[in-house]
């Protein structure tokens, strides 16, 4: 029987995030340096083989009951359903988070493999304006996975909207009536410091208060329970689906979290604004046993922080982006 990991603040453990590549087929701004990154080197990146593992110990002795799939884009992975087939196969809530440009060639393949959700990232309806968030012109594109996903069977599917003052915040209302129109949730996410060019300023967040009073003005709504989910969650009052509101900045969530991290080279974070991190590759690679993982997880489990302080003198900005990371 699965033992449940609790972090030193009462919290359970149960949803694993892997970033399963560091590689990406945009280059958002928010989200990594305008120089573009770095890769690294294919041998430093966990195999299916690895990951698969690393999962099966989270879920087979502590529970755990999610697995989400990031990056960098994880859809630029080779064989990617052969991987979902595999953490399909654990018996958890699987799911995606993807910026769709090319689900519309993948999204059944990966439906079939077992994967469960999808959330795409879609910060612009105007094809110059997501062009230059994102460095590709790709709106048609992943307009097109948006309706492929949808086609595909995953349910939910969800967008995620990252809104940046002075980019893309004028869009809140014509992003909220794609959602309403689609059946889609679309979830508004504040802008947190993990840009790859320390451009991340305060005054350029757009506090979730701020956009659920425009959202609300022009569709009343509804507020609905929440649970470890990062957002906050509403119905429309005229029954056209839900809305999610994500104020990481603002309005922290870390009293919930029920997360943990592994990056592409296998080091498992604590948190998205980690500081440290413990080398599960090294325990991988080094003939570690189960035991040995289970180890390393839970000590890095055990220094667990109670949450972030972003706006606060004691924040640590992180030396990684966000496309390092996986969001
Ligand atoms: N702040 C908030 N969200 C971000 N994302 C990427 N960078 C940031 C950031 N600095 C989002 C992407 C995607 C998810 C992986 O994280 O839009 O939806
Ligand atoms: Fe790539 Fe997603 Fe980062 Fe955009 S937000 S650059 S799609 S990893």
């Amino acid at each position: 029987m699965p033992v449940p990991l609790i972090d030193p603040h009462g919290r359970t453990v149960r949803d694993l995030r892997i970033s399963i590549t560091d590689r990406c087929n945009f280059r958002c701004t928010y989200c990594m340096p305008h120089e573009g990154m770095q890769w690294l080197p294919r041998s430093d990146i966990l195999s299916y083989e690895e990951i698969e593992r690393v999962a099966r110990v989270c879920v087979e002795r502590y529970g755990f009951g999610s697995i989400r799939l990031t990056g960098g884009e994880p859809t630029v992975r080779a064989h990617l359903p052969v991987l979902v087939g595999r953490l399909a196969a654990l018996g958890v809530d699987l799911s995606m988070t993807t910026n769709g440009a090319t689900l519309a060639a993948s999204a059944g393949d990966l439906r079939r493999a077992g994967l469960g959700r999808v959330n795409i990232s879609l910060d612009s309806l105007r094809s110059d304006r997501f062009a230059k968030i994102t460095g590709r012109d790709a709106l048609d594109k992943v307009l097109a996975g948006i309706d492929a996903a949808l086609a595909a069977g995953f349910a939910p599917v969800k967008i995620n909207c990252v809104v940046v003052r002075g980019v893309n915040h004028d869009e809140v209302l014509d992003l909220a009536e794609l959602g309403r129109n689609k059946g889609i949730e679309i979830r508004f996410i504040e802008w947190m410091p993990l840009d790859g060019d320390g451009q991340w300023s305060q005054s350029q967040v757009v506090p979730a208060g701020e956009i659920l009073a425009e959202v609300g003005r022009r569709w009343p709504l509804v507020a609905v329970a929440r649970g470890a989910a990062p957002a906050e969650r509403f119905a429309y009052a005229d029954g056209r689906g839900h809305v999610g509101i994500i104020g990481s900045v603002t309005e922290p969530f870390c009293g919930s979290c029920d997360r943990v991290r592994l990056t592409a080279e296998g080091q498992l974070r604590n948190c998205l604004f980690a500081v440290r991190e413990a080398d599960l590759r090294q325990v991988l690679r080094g003939g570690g046993s189960d035991d040995d993982l289970a180890m390393a997880i839970e000590a890095e489990v055990g220094r667990k922080w109670a949450g972030h302080n972003i706006g606060n003198v004691h924040f640590i900005r992180p030396a990684r982006s966000m496309s390092q990371i996986g969001g």
